[in-house]
């Protein structure tokens, strides 16, 4: 059997990453992010505790060997609904840094993932200077959920890029996870789930309600900003009464392509796995961005 190829994530979040490596010849040997729960759930799934530092204070001698890195930045810089700031906001510090000492490590593969936002951005063209300039062969594109056949959209940016081979443009088989809506919705449950009456009136106009009676009914992008704010930040379902319910963070699992290995620590609050998910990424789009290199 060939060697596990060696990975480091960073801003690895709840570990879509890790959880797309599981049954793959990748081993993720650390992982970087400075939130606690998040650090707590990726430990309770991989068996590796994420190194909880600022990424901004990083050395090159803090990132062990490895031939892959992944990266997730915070995406408020590049994201519709924030300011746009680029490359002069201050969650894009980190970002850099890892820039700044990706000279002295220079992994085989390199692979971002972003929102559709930062394609255009001055930090996409600093990061496609520097590579090119250290020898990366690269390759940019969109992916979104439902190009899986799956009811959600999430379109992101991806960037794969490596020192040893061009990337090849990604696959996608429409067929491959081709349930519809009311396949992923397995509470049975809608008490706590329930958007108070109220709030159903108050918010009408600004709420995205989906009814998973319709064949080809889809949920929006959820955002961590989810059950916090009624706006743009991800569907809701159509009750048969006529109320609302969120999506529970299980189903976003199940939505997002996790494996049923994969949970959240029962003591986690709905609040806290709803936060988490919305920051995620689609395991089956990381998939098809490391096939685009061959692994
Ligand atoms: C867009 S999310 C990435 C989520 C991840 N891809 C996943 O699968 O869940 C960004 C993550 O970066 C972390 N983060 C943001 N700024 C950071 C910093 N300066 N140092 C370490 N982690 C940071 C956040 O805590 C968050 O989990």
């Amino acid at each position: 059997m060939d060697t596990p190829l060696r990975a480091v994530e960073f801003f690895s979040g709840l570990g879509a990453f890790a959880e797309a490596c599981r049954f793959s010849g990748i081993n993720v040997v650390a992982a970087f992010d400075q939130n606690e729960h998040a650090n707590k759930v990726y430990e309770s799934n991989f068996d590796l505790s994420p190194d909880i530092r600022n990424i901004e204070t990083i050395r090159a001698t803090d990132v062990p060997a490895s031939s892959i890195w992944w990266m997730s930045p915070p995406c408020t810089p590049f994201s519709r609904r924030g300011k746009q700031k680029d490359d002069e906001d201050p969650r894009a510090k980190a970002f850099f840094r890892l820039l700044e000492i990706l000279p002295e490590r220079t992994p085989d593969y390199f692979f971002m993932e972003n929102v559709e936002g930062f394609i255009g951005s001055r930090s996409e063209e600093r990061l496609k200077v520097l590579l090119e300039s250290l020898g990366y062969k690269q390759r940019s594109f969109n992916i979104c959920s439902s190009m899986f056949g799956v009811p959600m959209r999430r379109p992101r940016f991806f960037l794969s890029a490596s020192r040893l081979i061009q990337p090849k443009p990604p696959e996608f088989d429409p067929f491959e996870d081709e349930r519809v809506l009311s396949d992923f919705l397995t509470e049975r449950s809608d008490e706590d789930l329930r958007l108070p009456d109220s709030e159903l009136e108050k918010y009408d106009a600004v709420l995205n309600i989906v009814d998973p009676g319709k064949k080809d009914a889809y949920v929006i992008c959820f955002t961590r900003g989810y059950f916090k704010c009624r706006k743009a930040s991800g569907s809701l379902i159509r009750l048969p009464d006529g109320g609302a319910r969120f999506v529970s963070p299980l189903e976003m699992l199940n939505l997002f392509g996790f494996s049923s290995a994969y949970k959240f620590p029962a003591e986690l609050s709905k609040q806290v796995c709803w936060r988490l998910i919305g920051n995620s990424m689609d395991v089956r789009a990381v998939r098809a961005v490391l096939a685009t290199v061959g692994l």
